[in-house]
């Protein structure tokens, strides 16, 4: 099939709840992909997170065709070799007392079933999330969603969930109720623009959760994994949450989702009150082994933090050249450049220039390439951004007013 025919039948094939770009991908290699013509991009989205080891790393492959052949399924009503392997691999890496964990199959469920442990474990029903937030599109985790478009359809969502002003221990004070079960919170809002809390903001939500005797849950499905500079981002500030949501890139590209918890926490849930199918499946385990060890032996957290910390400045210079940057944020290889308009022209223009970019939130661009991406490719990107900014502030400047 030529790009045409294959874009025209997954139109009309695939339910069409996607923003899809114009460009068939069929290839991919580290940073790089290629599309079916053979153009190649630089992919500065690692597939919203997911290729953060690059795409095809060998170590990935190599795992899960050697479990292919071996055993693809084991449903977690037995036990199973490479399942506990990649559980203790997990768990020692995950910060301390975090150490028993539910796998499932994607973001969205990692928070479903943290949502359920903490109504399990507190006997009270109310979740406190915040404005901006981002959750997934299930219905519980929707409910704790924030943006009104996801939402809105879909009314009436989940009870008892509230959503507050983000950053702010005084808000969240006052929301915290005798009903809370939880505050549940991303440590860097992803799809909310890419918003770092201020210091001293996770240390004192951890002060306060413990103070009123509610859970603390982080929502790290985007955040970890080395991806802020550190294997996870509440590292950053020294803080260890009850309960965290795990997904993206811990199986090197297949589906997984990781509710991980205290010991006790988790505990409460009993036999047949939470399950999926796909529970730890060997195959998906496998590919999870070998991602940790790509993850710890090329010390990509330490990766991110160097190399992210170049682009982000690099990004901040373009700030002080264009004025419609309004804004360079970030932390790691998470960054976003808030512009003073929408974004979409420049990420299509950036496609046109064989470099792949992200949004979020209508005026914000950003950057989640994989940790394995070069010095160069990030040189690339930044270039084809400097040409693309310099363009639209051209145009811009003869027409349209920057607000
Ligand atoms: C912070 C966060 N939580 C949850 C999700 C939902 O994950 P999934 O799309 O795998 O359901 C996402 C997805 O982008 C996310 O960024």
């Amino acid at each position: 099939m030529n790009e045409k025919e294959i874009i025209d039948a997954e139109n009309r094939l695939m339910a069409n709840v996607f923003a899809k770009k114009p460009v068939v991908l069929t290839k991919g290699k580290g940073a790089l992909v290629w599309d079916v013509n053979g153009k190649e991009y630089l992919d500065c989205t690692s597939s919203y997170g997911v290729a953060l080891l690059g795409h095809a790393h060998p170590k990935i492959a190599e795992a899960v065709c050697r479990q292919a052949e071996k055993l693809i399924s084991c449903h977690a009503g037995f036990y199973n070799d490479v399942r506990v392997e990649f559980l203790q691999k997990l768990t020692s890496i995950t910060p301390k007392g975090l150490d028993k964990a539910f796998l499932s199959n994607s973001g969205a469920e990692s928070v479903e079933c943290a949502i359920k442990l903490a109504r399990k474990f507190m006997g009270k029903p109310e979740i406190i999330a915040v404005m901006g937030g981002f959750h997934g599109k299930t219905m519980g985790a929707l409910s704790a969603t924030w943006d009104k478009k996801y939402r809105e359809p879909f009314l009436p969502l989940v009870p008892e969930f509230k959503h507050v002003p983000p950053d702010n221990l005084e808000k969240m004070r006052e929301a915290i109720s005798e009903k809370t079960a939880a505050v549940l919170v991303e440590p860097v809002r992803g799809e909310g623009g890419v918003r770092v809390p201020p210091d001293g903001f996770h240390k004192g939500l951890r002060e306060l959760c413990d103070e009123k005797g509610v859970l603390l849950i982080y929502d790290e499905v985007q955040t970890s994994f080395g991806r802020t500079g550190k294997l996870f981002c509440c590292e950053h500030w020294g803080v260890v949450p009850d309960v965290m949501c795990l997904a993206k890139p811990f199986a090197g590209g297949l589906p997984i989702g990781i509710t991980v918890a205290k010991e006790n926490i988790m505990s409460s849930l009993k036999v047949g009150e939470h399950s999926t199918t796909f529970s730890g499946s060997p195959l998906v385990c496998a590919a999870g082994c070998a991602a940790i060890d790509v993850l710890v032996e090329e010390k990509l957290a330490e990766r991110a933090a160097v190399l992210g910390k170049y682009f982000k400045d690099q990004l901040t210079q373009l700030q002080a050249k264009y004025r419609v940057v309004k804004e360079v944020r970030g932390l790691g290889l998470m960054l976003g450049m808030e512009l003073r308009y929408d974004v979409l022209n420049v990420i299509l223009k950036a496609l046109d220039n064989g470099v792949l970019v992200l949004d979020a939130g209508r005026t914000v661009l950003r950057f989640l390439p994989p940790l394995v991406i070069e010095k160069v490719q990030i040189d690339r990107a930044l270039s084809v951004l400097d040409k693309v900014l310099e363009e639209e502030e051209n145009t811009r400047s003869s027409g349209a007013s920057v607000n």
